[in-house]
């Protein structure tokens, strides 16, 4: 079998190494040459990812079998319907669909449409009459997001990226004026989660759950970044998350692809909701269209059983045997090895020496993403993130030991967040969600309703399940 990946990022190259695993050959189509994916591709093109002509004739002249959209841009500029028209089965939804992930207008409002209560009070202004309107509606802190994709960095929280409500009336004004669509929410107190789904015709199959650490510095703090790296635990659950909450968020995802066929948009690819645990359940924050990244590392990671090339072509013809869907019952942790001042101000080109070789010997594995070799064992950095780490372990707090045993074998100008995966960091996690679930909890200063947007907020209501 013989499968086009588009993009070249860290995610790519373990979705290519996946495949690889299942004894696919690999052909790449990104802008960057990924020094993991050149590894081991059979063919290697520069161009433009989210240029549909140029994909898909290059995945014809290929002659491949399927292929995968790994970043989001090439699904909102129309890769994935210029390769099925070239009659190649896609992993990742045609354009209209994307909107799931590149519109969070479309996201929103097809989930009100379709009765799915798991959103926090929002409210989309057309004008800036109406910012200064929502603005005065909100009784607690909210968040301003731009609609349209933004790499995870748009987003302005209260009390975290601005204090006063005119500094964030004035950044949602700025998008608006700028043509942009802009969402007002109420800011949302809990843990977040990511859920992945494969979706097809036949169905809606989850992988593990994960925690994406978004801020670029340790404790959360900083900017908000693509993500600094993630963790999932062995029981495909998370140490805060109980299984009637993963069973709420899937059914929300499964919700959401039946508002989605309802009206006409089918979905062959990959579901991620990024969801808030919070004291009414989970809420959800944002939808994507894609494996997340760093996410994607860790489940494709725990993906050694079954053919992969099988399961994703199962995916892009519309029927996935479920036997195919299995995770192994591992922990894993994935840290990013970013340029420093990452976040902010990242610093481009400093060079890390890097023995992948040895780390790979010592357990955990390297995926490469925004570096070029300059030499033998030595990288040179971009101002993206530069290369994951992954470790697996039965605990999550092993794997990220192992992580941080790897770094041995790395030298130079690089950052990274050393608390993801700590037992102290799940500690502080846990402890954070139980007292958001205990009985006779205060109510939240924040308005935890998950009403429709033009409904009052409700007032505080007893939480619905218990940590186990
Ligand atoms: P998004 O791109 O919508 O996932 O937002 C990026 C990040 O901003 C999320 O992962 C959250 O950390 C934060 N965020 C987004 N929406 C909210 C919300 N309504 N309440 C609190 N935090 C939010
Ligand atoms: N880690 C979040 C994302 O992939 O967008």
């Amino acid at each position: 079998m013989r499968f086009l990946v588009v993009g070249g990022g860290a995610r790519e190259h373990a979705i290519g190494a996946a495949l690889q695993r299942a004894q696919a050959e690999v052909v790449v189509a990104s802008a960057n040459a990924n020094p993991g994916l050149e590894s081991f591709a059979a063919a290697s093109a520069r161009i433009d990812p989210t240029d549909p002509t140029a994909v898909a004739a290059f995945a014809r002249a290929q002659r491949v079998d399927g292929a995968v959209i790994g970043p989001e841009a090439p699904l909102a500029s129309g890769v994935a319907d210029a390769l099925r028209a070239a009659g190649i089965p896609t992993v990742g939804p045609g354009r209209d669909a994307a909107r799931i992930e590149s519109s969070k207008q479309f996201a929103r409002e097809l989930l009100t449409r379709h009765g799915i209560d798991a959103q926090p009070r929002y409210v989309i202004p057309a004008t800036v009459e109406e910012v200064d309107r929502a603005v005065a509606g909100f009784d607690g802190p909210f968040v301003v997001k731009p609609s349209g994709l933004t790499a995870g960095k748009g987003v302005w929280v209260q009390g975290v990226d601005f204090t006063e409500p005119k500094e964030a009336a004035t950044y949602a004004k700025s998008i608006l004026v700028q043509g942009g669509a802009v969402l007002l929410e109420e800011r949302l107190d809990g843990e977040e989660f990511s859920l992945m789904a494969f979706v097809t015709d036949s169905g809606v199959y989850p992988m593990p759950v994960v925690q994406d650490f978004k801020r670029a510095q340790e404790g959360d703090r900083g900017g908000n970044t693509g993500g600094m790296g993630s963790y999932s635990q062995r029981d495909h659950l998370l140490p805060f998350l109980p299984a009637e909450a993963r069973d709420r968020a899937l059914s929300v995802l499964e919700r959401t692809v039946g508002a989605l066929r309802a009206e006409g948009l089918a979905y062959r690819g990959i579901l991620y909701g990024g969801f808030m645990l919070t004291a009414r359940g989970p809420v959800l924050l944002e939808y994507n269209a894609r494996f997340g990244d760093p996410e994607g590392i860790n489940v494709l990671t725990l993906y050694e059983e079954g053919n992969f090339a099988e399961l994703l072509l199962g995916v892009a013809n519309g029927r996935v045997d479920p036997n195919l869907v299995r995770f192994r019952l591992r922990a894993t942790v994935v840290k990013y090895l970013v340029p420093p001042g990452y976040g902010d101000r990242p610093r481009a080109g400093g060079t890390v020496e890097i023995d992948a070789a040895a780390i790979e010997r010592a357990g955990p594995h390297v995926y490469f993403g925004s570096v070029e070799p300059v030499g033998p064992g030595r990288i040179r950095f971009s101002t993206s993130r530069g290369v994951a780490l992954v470790g697996e372990a039965s605990a999550i707090h092993e794997a990220g030991a192992r992580v941080e045993a790897a770094l041995r074998f790395v030298r130079g100008e690089y950052t990274l967040r050393h608390d993801i995966g700590t037992k102290e960091d799940l500690a502080r996690r846990t402890e954070h969600v139980r007292r958001l679930l205990a009985p006779g909890a205060k109510p939240s200063p924040l308005p935890l309703s998950v009403a429709a947007p033009d409904a009052p907020p409700s007032s505080a209501s007893p939480p619905e399940f218990q940590l186990h």
